[in-house]
């Protein structure tokens, strides 16, 4: 039996670096003040089609939907933005005090796509979401915090593209300049494109197969339609961002391929060198009336989110090692059944008092069992035999510099505590 298409097993060697990323992750959220919200893995599948939108790739072809034995209908969730949103809603989050909401996740999201490397059926996200405020200096602090996930982690070829797609008005002007620019082309565009081109002609600009028709590079660009009130808040997010000294380059072709953007949407490429085809690490934007599409009060929202997949790939490529492969504090080395049965106890007693610590369970010979520790890469390995037990004492050998000393038994904790905290 194999795992499915598209999905993979976190094996140890792998998974210390993944605790290591979601460890810093959670830290920044601390820093930025963002708390964590978990929401199911499924939901109802009006939630997607609603939230991120019936004409999106997303909802159209890639989600796992399936019926239950109840016969309701639910999906695998894509991502994480209509789950926290129904959520706030649900549990009235908006009607708490301390606005604005700024929650984080990080959990699998699924999507049925064509696997590739960083593109998988199964992923996990990071996230976070930031309600109730139109502030233009919560853009810029979503996108602050996103660049500062992979700068923590010590990436530097990263690139911040950002856009406005502007409010409902603007959009709407600029959607009637689209479909007065294509419809001439209809038939030459591919058959997706010409649904999108009645529901969502801004998909259109998204479209990898049409991607080289003429019409594409003189299709009316978003931020000649944005009127003068989205005009001045792109500007004041970019005021903000340039304050912050974060750099950025405006894409006006950047579109995004969720239904529920306007105003700021902004993805972080990297462009490290060998990094492979897909170079979007995260993107995200504001959301401005999806709290009131899923039943809330009038709400804004930003969020964006990043796939642990592709920042793993960013630090691959750029040859950045993760300080995660540290080794254990003490292994114990027993030799005879009753220095085994004390070992079995001092182990437990180490370990409660904060001490980490391993020993054999393979009946092992000494020369394995030392051969074990080295593995391990324990700092100290602590003996005991026949004649130590007698004594009262066991040998603890600090393996950095191959000093070794008896200890009494009845000391080891205390000894090895302080030891370990650097003799304190
Ligand atoms: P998204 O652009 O669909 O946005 O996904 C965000 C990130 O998830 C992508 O930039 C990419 O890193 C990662 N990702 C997406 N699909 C895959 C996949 N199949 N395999 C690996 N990684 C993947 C959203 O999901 C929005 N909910 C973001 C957001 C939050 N906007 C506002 N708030």
């Amino acid at each position: 039996m194999k795992a499915p298409r598209g999905t993979q097993d976190i094996l140890p060697g792998t998974s210390e670096k993944w605790q290591f990323v979601e460890s810093a992750l959670i830290e920044l959220c601390r820093k930025y003040n963002y708390q964590e919200i978990r929401t199911p893995v499924f939901e109802h599948t009006e939630l997607f089609q609603r939230g991120v939108g019936d004409t999106t790739d997303i909802v159209q072809k890639e989600m796992y939907t399936f019926e239950d034995r109840g016969g309701r209908s639910l999906t695998l969730r894509p991502e994480g933005t209509a789950s926290v949103v129904r959520s706030f809603v649900e549990h009235k989050v908006f009607g708490l005090p301390m606005q604005p909401t700024k929650l984080f996740y990080i959990g699998p999201m699924f999507r049925y796509e064509r696997p590739q490397q960083g593109r998988m059926r199964q992923f996990y996200q990071f996230g976070i979401e930031a309600l109730g405020s139109a502030d233009p200096a919560i853009d810029a602090e979503v996108m602050a915090l996103a660049m500062a996930a992979y700068q923590e982690l010590g990436l530097k070829s990263l690139k911040l593209v950002i856009n406005s797609l502007g409010d409902t008005e603007s959009r709407k002007q600029h959607r009637e300049a689209l479909i007065n620019h294509f419809d001439p082309h209809r038939e030459e565009l591919c058959q997706d494109c010409q649904v999108r081109l009645d529901k969502n002609p801004l998909r259109v600009l998204d479209c990898k197969k049409d991607r080289e028709h003429p019409a594409m590079a003189t299709a009316p660009s978003v931020l000649e339609y944005l009127n003068e009130e989205s005009r001045e808040y792109f500007e004041q997010v970019k005021s903000y961002l340039d304050a912050m000294e974060i750099p950025y380059v405006v894409d006006k072709n950047l579109v995004r391929g969720l239904d529920y953007y306007n105003h700021t949407a902004f993805e972080i490429m990297s462009d490290a060198e060998g990094f492979g085809a897909i170079t979007t690490l995260s993107g995200g934007g504001r959301y401005n009336g999806l709290v009131e599409e899923m039943g809330g009060p009038e709400t804004p929202g930003i969020g964006f989110a990043l796939s642990i997949e592709r920042l793993l790939m960013a630090l691959e490529a750029e040859g950045i090692e993760l300080p995660v492969d540290e080794g254990i504090d003490c292994y114990f080395l027993a030799l005879g059944n009753q220095a085994e049965k004390e070992a079995v106890r001092l182990t437990y007693q180490l370990r409660k008092a904060g001490v980490q610590v391993d020993k054999d369970y393979l009946g092992r010979k000494i020369k394995s069992q030392f051969k074990s520790a080295d593995r391990l890469k324990a700092k100290y390995v602590i003996v005991l035999g026949e004649n130590e037990l007698e004594a009262g004492q066991a040998n603890v050998k600090l393996m950095e510099t191959g000093e070794q000393k008896e200890i009494p038994l009845t000391e080891l904790v205390t000894y090895l505590k302080n030891e370990l905290a650097g003799g304190k």
